[in-house]
């Protein structure tokens, strides 16, 4: 029961990610592009790796996802001006240790529905900092 408290009140903080999102000019002439290639191929196996219950590529998935989140945190930070740039990639370490957690655990299904959150925390960010609307 605490666990799900715990879901949906980060659900309600992705929720109300959205409401910041107006977009924001940066620049982004520093930014680690080769990395988020990298994490975009983690994101697409992450979920089926869930799904298919393949543990342990699903723990090599979200480490390589925790670095991309701690990236974007990290340079967020520095920025100044993006908080919810910052407080996003919170969110997506947040979501990984949920995942993680159901996964020790051998919840499927609750470790695939904190995959889809840590890719909405992607989404979430693009909104408002990527310059042109991407898939993710
Ligand atoms: C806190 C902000 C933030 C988060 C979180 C974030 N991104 Fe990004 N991402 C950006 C920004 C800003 C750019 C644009 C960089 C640029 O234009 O140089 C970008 C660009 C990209 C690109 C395009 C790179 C290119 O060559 O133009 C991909 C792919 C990508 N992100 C994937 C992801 C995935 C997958 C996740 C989640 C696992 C993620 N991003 C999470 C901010 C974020």
């Amino acid at each position: 029961m605490r666990k799900f408290t715990m879901l949906s009140t980060l659900a309600a903080l992705l929720v109300a990610a959205p409401v910041f999102a107006e977009r924001v000019t940066i620049d982004l002439k520093d930014y680690d592009d080769d990395l988020m290639h990298d994490i975009e191929r983690a994101i697409k196996y992450f979920e089926p790796d869930i799904s298919g219950q393949n543990a342990d590529a699903a723990r090599d998935d979200a480490a390589e996802l925790r670095r991309g989140f701690t990236y974007t945190h990290d340079y967020f930070s520095k920025k100044g001006n993006t908080q919810d740039a910052v407080e996003i990639s919170k969110q997506g370490l947040q979501w990984l240790d949920t995942v993680l957690k159901e996964l020790d655990a051998e919840n499927y299904e609750a470790a695939a529905e904190g995959a889809r959150e840590v890719s909405k925390a992607c989404r979430n960010c693009h909104d408002t900092y990527k310059p042109d609307k991407a898939r993710f």
